[in-house]
């Protein structure tokens, strides 16, 4: 496992895969499906490790412009990814984090099932797990915002099976 140095970084990428295998697991896919989002949630956002330190510890809010620097993170995540040989597309899975269903997301703009059912559910555990802790630029939201924000955005950039699946398994069990 790579380790940023960021101080938040590795962590998040633990506690996304915990709930993605989570969410993944309440879906009832299969024992080697979720070992692959397993792994992809693991290195999702590996390509952090090319953007200053200086603006993914940044205080306070982004301008646009650093923004977009930050959002090279996917591009650079798959570049170093699909030169390594896994049997499944792993890389494929990293570049569609921050897609969404209705084509507002990055860096391609695909939609729907253009996206990978894998990272949809990473989408998903992503967005709650960076509400649900605490960040350089702001202290955590909260669980229950988190979910309801996911809710909300259910059926348009979230896939809804993904977010009830998601809702089911932090209610039943919440950690
Ligand atoms: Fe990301
Ligand atoms: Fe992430």
């Amino acid at each position: 496992m790579h380790r940023l140095t960021d101080g938040y970084t590795p962590g998040h990428e633990d506690r996304t895969a915990l709930l993605s295998v989570r969410i993944a697991r309440e879906l009832q896919l299969d024992a080697q499906r979720i070992m692959q989002i397993n792994m992809a949630a693991q290195v999702h956002d590996i390509g952090k490790a090319d953007i200053p330190l200086k603006l993914l510890n940044k205080p306070g809010r982004l301008t646009d412009a650093e923004f977009t620097i930050i959002k090279t993170h996917v591009q650079v995540g798959y570049d170093i990814l699909k030169h390594i040989d896994f049997p499944f597309p792993l890389a494929e899975f990293v570049y569609c984090h921050h897609e969404y269903l209705d084509g507002s997301g990055y860096p391609r703009g695909i939609k729907a099932d253009q996206i990978p059912l894998e990272s949809r559910i990473l989408t998903v555990a992503d967005i709650v797990e960076s509400m649900s802790e605490d960040r350089p630029y702001r202290r955590s939201l909260g669980m229950p915002a988190a979910l309801a924000e996911i809710r909300r955005q259910s059926g348009q950039r979230l896939d809804p099976v993904v977010v009830d699946a998601c809702v089911r398994a932090v209610e039943n069990d919440p950690v």
